[in-house]
């Protein structure tokens, strides 16, 4: 008896460990809510070049000479895309092409151009608050601009007679905007610059005057700039990319026919893909519907503001939702499934201010199915880090917090195959089409560190019966059971675990 008892006891034990890890991990913690908007209010800092000829009171005494080949490269709040007049060469046209410049302004009337103006720049900050995350001591250069870089002033005074502090580069030179009076200045022009005084107070100047020049540019990597003094050590980052170029629509924010898109994938199911068009023309009637189309022996979808794509027969879910969504020309696309039927619980609207109001970038409604049960499926996604054999993915019901001012909606990972998005977002994830049957969370697995997803349960589409009798169904609809839901032993499945293991380096998954 006794062994057995202690192996019990053991067992228990360990169970009773693993659960509270468990617990620990994955226990439901009270939802903190968050107000994702108060980032629409962040004010721009102050230009640099305000900072630096208008010093605090502490430096005004201190007299400096500015370096006007150096202030020349320093960025400023306008440009001017100005033909520099070279010198005139023979044959230059033919050896080195001619600069030309253009204006743009020119291509809406002057009578327009204060409108689309001041759209522009209200599209312009939600773009800069939704998009830029980086850190704002991060400067974004490339040769030959060269920011002047945040470095924090010396505090203490030193006891040695002379301060010193060293700037060390790996990816870029250093200068000086203009040289202060009792500091002497070393390496200018390199990676390595010095510079030393007897007044802090004048180095501490000085160095609001250095500048970095990214010299060897490697696009999304970091230089580690060293920074040494007598009695400190520090290191700041400079991060080496182009600026994101913006992609701003112009839509009209009460018209969401200009705003937003309807996408879906059809395969055989004309029927129901009818019911769906017939229900979202009953309450959004200009709205374009993009339909990517599969079957075998297509039909034709009549009808104004829809544009059917027909593809190769049966080239699969994913390379259908890439085809539709690639086809929008609106800021968002709202994905549905070809058997959802829109009520007046489908209000798009909703989801389009969710999107207009916060960061995220994509948000998920609720689907409710015949037999009443709505769901929204939302997904905590997170990988933890394994060795050489791989990660380990992890994938829980649940979501991360609410959101402040929207209270039916929440911050998770993924959510359920109807939802509305940032266009140029979801394009930048892309949907894998070699993924050809089941699959949807590969999709929320490959958007980690792009997408900021959120799910709300107000906005309600009508699933049609997915569960029939099999003796009750059509030839066509026993042809896309047979395509749509593989049994478990099927090639689509171990397709779909050999893109985890490989694409993706996963070794294994938890999922609930
Ligand atoms: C700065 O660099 C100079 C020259 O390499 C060196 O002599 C000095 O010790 C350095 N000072 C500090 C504070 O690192
Ligand atoms: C809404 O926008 C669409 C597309 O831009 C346009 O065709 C339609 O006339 C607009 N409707 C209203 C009511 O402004």
């Amino acid at each position: 008896m006794r062994p057995v008892l202690k192996s019990l006891c053991l067992l228990l034990l360990l169970m009773a460990s693993l659960t509270f890890l468990y617990l620990h991990i994955w226990a439901p913690k009270p939802y903190a809510t968050i107000d994702l908007r108060s980032r629409l209010h962040r004010d721009p800092g102050p230009l640099l070049d305000e900072q630096l000829l208008a010093p605090p009171k502490k430096y005004a005494h201190i007299t400096f000479r500015l370096k006007e080949e150096v202030l020349e490269l320093l960025p400023k709040n306008s440009c001017k895309c100005e033909v520099e007049p070279g010198m005139k060469l023979p044959f230059q046209k033919q050896l080195f092409g001619q600069v030309s410049s253009l204006e743009f302004a020119g291509a809406f009337s002057p009578s327009e151009l204060p409108e689309i103006n001041s759209k522009r720049e209200q599209e312009y900050r939600s773009y800069q608050h939704s998009a830029s995350t980086a850190p704002s001591q991060s400067a974004s250069v490339l040769p030959p601009k060269c920011p002047s870089i945040p470095i924090i002033p010396l505090e203490s005074a030193s006891t040695m007679p002379l301060n010193q502090a060293n700037l060390t580069a790996t990816m870029g030179t250093f200068n000086v905007a203009a040289e202060v009076e009792g500091v002497k200045v070393t390496g200018e022009g390199e990676m390595f610059l010095s510079l030393s005084g007897p007044q802090l107070d004048n180095l501490n100047r000085q160095m609001q005057f250095v500048t970095y020049t990214n010299t060897l540019f490697h696009p999304n990597t970091a230089d580690t700039v060293q920074f040494a003094t007598d009695e400190h050590q520090a290191s700041f980052i400079i991060h080496i990319r182009h600026a994101p170029t913006p992609k701003l629509y112009n839509p009209d924010e009460y018209n969401i026919s200009a705003l937003v898109t309807i996408a879906t994938k059809t395969f055989l199911r004309y029927d129901k893909l009818r019911v769906l068009i017939t229900s979202i023309r009953k309450f959004y009637p200009s709205v374009t519907i993009i339909i990517a189309d599969d079957s075998q022996n297509p039909e034709r979808i009549e009808g104004t503001h829809i544009e059917q794509y027909f593809m190769p027969f049966g080239k699969g879910w994913f390379a259908g939702r890439n085809l539709a969504i690639s086809q929008v020309a609106t800021k968002y696309v709202l994905w549905v499934d070809d058997d959802f039927i829109f009520t007046p619980r489908t209000k798009v609207e909703k989801l389009v201010d969710v999107l207009e109001k916060t960061s995220l970038d994509l948000v998920g409604g609720a689907v409710r199915e015949i037999s009443g049960f709505t769901t929204t499926y939302r997904q905590r996604i997170s990988v933890q880090a394994g060795g050489d054999e791989g990660d380990c993915l992890h994938t829980r019901q649940g979501y991360h917090h609410l959101i402040e001012g929207f209270p039916s909606c929440v911050v998770t990972d993924g959510v359920i195959n109807f939802f509305l998005a940032r266009t140029d977002k979801v394009l930048q994830v892309g949907f894998d089409p070699r993924l050809s049957r089941v699959a949807h969370l590969e999709f929320f697995i490959d958007g980690l560190g792009i997408l900021h997803v959120g799910s709300c349960s107000d906005v309600v589409v009508d699933h049609a019966s997915k569960i029939k009798l099999p003796w009750r169904k059509t030839d066509s609809e026993k042809q896309y059971a047979k395509y749509r839901y593989p049994a478990s032993g099927d090639d689509s499945v171990s397709t779909k675990h050999s893109f985890f293991y490989f694409k993706n380096r996963f070794k294994c998954m938890t999922g609930n």
